[in-house]
Order: C-alpha cells, then structure tokens, then sequence
C-alpha cells in the first residue's frame, strides 16, 4: 500500500489536516473523509457533474481530481453555498422555478451554475445551456433549470425576481 500523503486545505471555510492515500480523489476525500455527502457521485467516467464542487473558485468535476492535487487549496461544496444562514441565489433559484425533481444531479448543478453566474452576470439561456453541458439531468428537460439559473442572475444583479414557476 502506497505512504500515506499530508494534506491540508480549506474547506467551505474550516481549515481541514489529513493523511490520505496518494491515489484517493478529492470527490471520495469530500464524502467519506469529511462526511459532506452534498456532493454527488453519479458516474465513473467523469460525464454526469454530480460531482462538481468549486477549487480556488472555480467548478471543478471533483472526481476528476485526486486530494493530494488539491493540497492548499480552497475548496467549496454545496454544504458551503449557505451564507449567514441565506441559501445562495442560485440554489432559492432551484426552488423557486422547481429546477429538479429527483435531486441528485442539483448539488453539481447548483455549483456548475454559480460558477457561471461569477463569471457572467447576465447569461442568455444559450449561455447557460452551454455551460452545464458537463451537469446531466435525467429528469428535468433541463428547462426549469435554465428559469432558475436565470432567476438567480437577476437577483445577483439586484433585479426584481418573480416568483414559483406556474
Ligand atoms: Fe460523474 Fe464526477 S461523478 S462526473
Ligand atoms: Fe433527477 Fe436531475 S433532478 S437527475
């Protein structure tokens, strides 16, 4: 058996220390060292972003990644999107405009979205198509997610946002 690697990084703002094998990934590191199990694992070919989480700020398959290569990073989930008690807007998005159903791909989509929404405050739904293309849903059609990724953006760009989806 491989040496164990020291690890430390920042996760959702607690400074986490750790011995782990060298070949472990960061998704694994996540959910089973550090029991935050709001992110998902739904495929083993790095296709689906259920696993998707944000490293240095930007979203990362965390499947994709071993733990030891996020070594002093930065590292946030979707346990780390609540701030002050307030969900984040993209997540109020996925509840107001029913953005799922079963729920499993949301974590990785929640976070493929805010991704988008730091870097492009006022995306059309092509935009927004385009860049979860790495996030699959099998429930959705996708629709309802584009209303609330859209939703959250007007209300990062302090707009007036409508209510549930009808
Ligand atoms: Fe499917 Fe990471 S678990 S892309
Ligand atoms: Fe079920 Fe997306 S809501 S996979």
């Amino acid at each position: 058996m491989a040496d164990k690697v020291r690890i430390r990084m920042t996760v959702n703002g607690l400074e986490q220390r750790g011995e782990v094998e060298p070949r472990m990934l960061l998704v694994h590191y996540l959910r089973e060292t550090l029991g935050l199990t709001g992110t998902h694992i739904g495929c083993d070919t790095s296709q689906c972003g259920a696993c998707v989480v944000h490293v240095d700020g930007q979203a990362v398959k965390s499947c994709t990644l071993f733990a030891v290569q996020a070594d002093g990073s930065s590292v946030t989930t979707i346990e780390g999107l609540v701030k002050d008690g307030q969900y984040h807007p993209v997540q109020e998005g996925f509840w107001e405009k029913h953005g799922l159903q079963c729920g499993f791909c949301t974590p990785g989509m929640i976070m493929a979205a805010a991704d988008l929404l730091n870097k492009n405050s006022n995306p059309t739904d092509a935009e927004i198509r385009h860049a979860l293309e790495g996030n699959l849903c099998r429930c959705t059609g996708y629709q309802n997610i584009v209303l609330a990724v859209q939703y959250a953006a007007a209300k990062m760009r302090g707009e007036p946002v409508t209510g549930a989806a009808d």
